[in-house]
């Protein structure tokens, strides 16, 4: 359940109870894809950069070091050491994207490893098992993400099989919740809906899945090849059919002005490798807009990164020493980089948030919808 607190328009500021502590919404999960977020960023860092919610990855940890190790060390929260509420991605949208050879059958995807080329499979059975293993507070849906834009005869299909695959998630979800040995009994399953670039396909799915009174709700196979604008589109056709009082959660998406946006149309919570990813190539986010920190006009420049940011890098370094690091490929400017950026991400839903509870979201939206993506 979400309960809302305020809405504005289409936004809503919301809570979010799980049973590793309560997410303030909008919120932007972190991602720490194999346990880590990748700049050497760990759960000691959390804290101080605003994260409320880490994102990790069934695929790759089920791959390396194998979910039942982590089951033997107790679970994601104690392998990690982040004791808040922690989503796992259900491998779906990793197997299409990474896995070489992959053929799709009813009974879920056959695949080669990009670690090793073994054979695997992975089904909403296996996905759920292994995110049981890894103790999650929140799993997904095993689901087939398709590219933009698919042809309308394979997307629907592919929709109605995601659709019977959500179906066995949930029997294997309760079954697996109900046994004694189970990390956390309380794992919740949100439901991801499909239809790629087609909004019929789209708003039926949702309809089907929202009968499913799942605890939330995400849309996926968005941002994977589409115009931004369609992305939008997509989003406004949907939200009407998705359950008001739960969370409703964007997949890997986006840059500040996507994530503004997605606010602006009802979503709640976003996910994406774009802060710290763009942060290890020296792309830094700030209020005036996209720093390319490579730029020679930093090179003796000694304010921080962003003069209106409190984050712990730029109350104390420059944009010169940042810049010089990350040239000499020095760990320390990724971390700096990375962890300026995430905070930024988190932050960002921080301030909005509190547009939303005094009411001035509006006009935030028309003033930084434009700002947020401006190269300086
Ligand atoms: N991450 C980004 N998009 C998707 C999607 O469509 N499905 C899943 N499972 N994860 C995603
Ligand atoms: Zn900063």
């Amino acid at each position: 359940m979400l309960k809302i607190i305020k809405t504005e328009g289409n936004a809503r500021r919301g809570e979010f109870v799980t049973p590793h502590g309560t997410v303030q919404t909008p919120a932007f999960m972190n991602v720490a894809t194999c346990g880590a977020i990748k700049g050497a960023v760990s759960a000691l860092d959390l804290k101080q950069i605003k994260c409320q919610v880490q994102l990790c990855n069934t695929y790759h940890l089920h791959l390396r070091p194998g979910d039942e190790k982590v089951k033997q060390m107790g679970g994601l929260h104690k392998f990690t050491r982040w004791d808040g509420p922690i989503l796992t991605d259900s491998g779906g949208f990793q197997v299409f994207s990474l896995a070489k050879l992959r053929n799709i059958k009813e009974e879920g995807v056959y695949f080669n490893s990009h670690i090793d080329g073994r054979k695997i499979f992975m089904g909403p059975e296996e996905s759920m098992r292994i995110q049981s293993n890894l103790g999650s507070t929140i799993a997904m849906a095993f689901d087939e993400c398709v590219e933009n834009p698919s042809p309308y005869d394979y997307t629907k299909k592919s929709v109605e099989r995601t659709t019977r695959w959500l179906k066995r998630c949930i029997a294997e979800m309760n079954r697996l919740n109900s046994l004694e040995d189970t990390i956390n009994r309380e794992q919740m399953l949100f439901g991801i809906n499909q239809g790629g670039i087609y909004n019929d396909l789209r708003i039926n799915h949702m309809k089907e899945i929202a009968d499913l009174d799942l605890p939330g709700y995400s849309i996926g196979g968005l941002a994977v090849g589409e115009p931004t604008e369609k992305m939008y589109e997509i989003i406004e056709a949907v939200e009407p059919y998705a359950p008001k009082d739960k969370p409703r959660y964007l997949m890997g998406v986006g840059t500040p002005v996507n994530i503004l946006e997605g606010i602006a149309r009802g979503i709640d919570i976003f996910d994406c490798v774009m802060p710290s990813r763009n942060a290890r190539h020296g792309q830094l986010f700030t209020w005036e807009g996209v720093r390319n920190i490579n730029n020679a006009k930093y090179e003796v420049d000694e304010r921080p990164i962003d003069e209106h940011c409190d984050c712990p890098v730029c109350q104390n370094f420059s944009r010169a020493y940042i810049r010089h690091l990350l040239k000499s490929g020095e760990m320390l400017g990724m971390r700096l980089a990375v962890l300026h950026n995430l905070y930024f991400y988190n932050n960002l839903t921080a301030v909005i948030r509190e547009q939303l509870d005094n009411g001035t979201f509006t006009e935030f939206y028309n003033k930084y919808r434009n700002i947020l993506g401006v190269r300086i």
